[in-house]
């Protein structure tokens, strides 16, 4: 299946992969060609990126649904068929969100929702902004005004962690340590409880330094007594979303650069997705540097066509030529290590997985024509030189 059959067929669009390789860019690009093409379309970040922002026409990213202006498309000569909104996620929302639907009344809610240690968890525990993203999908998924979701994911340090986002974040919370921790906390065992903090070996109680004796205590028993009765909930609902995740309606679109580390990531990352039994939807190599052709003219005859734009230059119109070269050939060269590199995943991955590829531009990709110009190579209506 082609990348554009893929965002045709699927309700839910999600982009993965690590760090700065071009998540947030394939996310928008696909939601604007599908808007372009006549769906009702939600792109859903976490990137509070400006110039994506901008380049959507709206000049800060929200927490609330904010469509893009109709206008924008015309502006830029293009015709908007659909529709296409972009929201932000806000990772504590979701998180306090979540609480209110699974507490079982209002006391047991505002119980959790006012603890300080809570407001550490929900906003710095391992995983949490990996599965509220994935906990905002699985509620607009719900949503009938969405014809289409394309969920952009937050830079993982391992694109992994974001698979098991769901049950990670239950199994530290029902860890082995959390239960000590209570078991330490019930039993006022206060030798237990004493060694447990001076290991110090618990995140969430090094981030608490600040709590001192006695109210560090009270936190601690509010947050646990409510978590406790939050928890079955809060187990089974993950378990639902983690499911929802593996639907048929949700393809996940692995993105890379063509960096050897970004590679590395994207083979493990697909080996996991095959392990798991999950689909491995399409591939999206994006900056690949092409290779650009050696100019025609011969070095003299080049010397000579510089040598009028380099009256106020300290290099000689010989040395310009020499300079350009060097440049050329190091291009030359990184344009031959991004196709050896590019090679390797294709190979690794086989026939069965879709594959793009999207050059480097010359510039960020900062407006609505640049994300356009994005999606003609992800549909496969433009193709990177070689
Ligand atoms: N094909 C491209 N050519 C040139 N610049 C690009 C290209 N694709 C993305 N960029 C630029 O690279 C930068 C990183 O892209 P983007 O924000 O989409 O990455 P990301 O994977 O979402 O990053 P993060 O992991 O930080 O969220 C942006 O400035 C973007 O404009
Ligand atoms: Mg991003």
């Amino acid at each position: 299946m082609s990348l554009l059959e893929i965002l045709r067929s699927h309700r839910v669009v999600v982009t993965v992969g690590s760090g700065g390789v071009g998540k947030t860019t394939s996310a928008a690009a696909l939601a604007v060609h599908a808007a372009l093409e006549g769906r009702r379309v939600l792109c859903l970040t976490i990137d509070p990126a400006r110039r994506l922002a901008n380049s959507l026409g709206l000049s800060e990213m929200t927490t609330s649904e904010q469509e893009v202006p109709k206008e924008l498309f015309a502006a830029h000569g293009l015709e908007l068929k659909g529709s296409l909104s972009a929201m932000m996620l806000d990772t504590k929302k979701t998180f306090d969100q979540l609480i209110h639907n699974l507490a079982s009344d209002a006391e047991s809610r505002d119980r959790i929702l006012n603890n300080e240690i809570y407001q550490y968890v929900s906003n710095s525990l391992a995983g949490t902004q990996e599965y509220m993203a994935m906990e905002k999908l699985f509620e607009v998924r719900k949503d009938p005004s969405w014809d289409l979701i394309v969920l952009d994911t937050p830079p993982t340090a391992n694109a992994l962690d974001f698979l098991d986002a769901p049950e990670r974040l239950i199994g530290t919370i029902d860890s082995p340590a959390t239960r000590w921790f209570i078991q330490a906390f019930e039993t006022s065992d206060r030798g237990a409880f004493g060694a447990l903090l001076s290991k110090g070996a618990s995140l969430v109680l090094s981030g608490l330094a600040k709590f001192t004796g006695a109210e560090f205590l009270k936190q601690v028993a509010e947050f646990i007594a409510g978590l406790n009765d939050l928890f079955g909930g809060f187990r089974a609902h993950a378990t639902e979303v983690s499911e929802a995740l593996r639907s048929d309606d949700v393809a996940f679109v692995v993105v890379t650069s063509p960096h050897p580390l970004a590679i590395r990531e994207a083979v493990f990352f697909s080996d996991r997705l095959k392990e798991a039994g999950m689909r491995r939807d399409g591939v999206i190599v994006n900056q690949v540097h092409e290779l650009l052709p050696e100019p025609e003219p011969e070095a003299d005859e080049l010397a000579r066509m510089v040598a009028p734009h380099l009256e106020r230059s300290r290099f000689s119109p010989e040395e310009a030529v020499e300079r350009m070269f060097t440049a050329l050939d190091d291009e030359r060269m990184r344009a031959v290590a991004d196709r050896v590199e590019t090679d390797r995943l294709r190979y690794h991955l086989g026939e069965e997985v879709n594959f793009v590829e999207v050059p480097a531009f010359e510039e960020d990709v900062h407006d609505l024509l640049a994300l356009h110009r994005v999606s003609k190579y992800l549909t496969g209506e433009l193709s990177s030189a070689l």
